[in-house]
């Protein structure tokens, strides 16, 4: 039993979609979320970059007492996880293993599409995830950098992300593709346009369910769940305000929140 909080962070907004699992999952927990706002985007940064600013975000998420972390972005997860589990003392979950392994189980014909940001495109962090798991797996990556921005615009069940959708997948949906992993976590914002561009023959899989699921077969495997059943509301910090903070928290959480501001480039 731990009554302790859990940290859970992201490039930005896009961590929600994960909060929001994890929230379904584990209601009984207690969040701390973390979205570098400031320093948004991730995607299209150096692997030097993106480790250094996760570490950051560690060490602050680490003076709230947290038990465990999630890293609720596929861009450090593929990046970064082996730098952050080496250098802190505490467990982190990851992003990639879970959305490879729902992939693996949903694919029939072995000829999956993966999309995600320029950095997780160019890790291949699933490709050899899904190779190990299912060998002899076709897989065809392609990094929609467009995404992010009209994740984090809120412009999210429109005519231009419909649009924006269908040019990205229709190349990898011409190659006979079965499933589609949305390897970002600002992709499930999007959910509506993107499901109608790959038509209803592909399922789209969200790593956001299985990695719940991880976190909570870690808790209960330590017995360290939270037996404390009052509802506990999430905190939310940010590195800079966004006007569109709470209009996001609406459509990824169904509900809006107030972000407090943090500075931790000093970390
Ligand atoms: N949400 C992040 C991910 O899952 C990336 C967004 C960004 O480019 O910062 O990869």
């Amino acid at each position: 039993m731990d009554t302790r909080p859990i940290g859970v962070f992201d490039s930005g907004v896009g961590g929600l979609t994960v909060a929001a699992e994890i929230i379904k999952a584990l209601p009984n927990e207690k969040i701390v979320y973390f979205g570098d706002t400031a320093r948004l985007p991730y995607g299209t940064k150096s692997k030097e970059a993106v480790t250094r600013f996760s570490k950051q975000i560690v060490k602050f998420l680490m003076s709230f007492d947290v038990k465990a972390i999630v890293i609720a972005c596929n861009t450090i997860s593929s990046n970064s996880y082996d730098d952050l589990q080496k250098e802190f003392d505490i467990k982190f979950i990851e992003v990639i293993t879970p959305g490879a392994e729902s992939c693996a189980k949903e694919t029939k014909n072995k000829i999956v599409g993966i999309t995600g940001t320029q950095a997780t495109i160019e890790s291949h962090a699933y490709e050899k995830k899904l190779t190990e798991l299912m060998p002899g797996i076709k897989v065809h990556g392609v990094a929609c950098g467009l995404f992010v921005p009209l994740a984090e615009e809120g412009w999210t069940d429109c005519e231009i992300a419909y649009l924006t959708a269908k040019e990205y997948l229709d190349p990898m949906i011409e190659k006979g593709i079965d499933s589609i992993v949305l390897g970002c976590t600002h992709y499930p914002l999007l959910y509506n346009c993107i499901k109608r561009a790959a038509g209803d023959n592909i399922k789209i899989i969200n790593p956001a369910y299985a990695t719940a699921l991880k976190l909570k077969e870690y808790l209960t495997s330590k017995d360290m769940l939270n037996p404390n059943e009052e509802i506990k509301e999430p905190d939310f910090y940010l590195s800079d305000q966004t006007p569109k903070f709470k209009e996001i928290c609406k459509i990824a959480l169904g509900r809006e929140y107030e972000a407090n501001k943090a500075d931790i480039e000093c970390l």
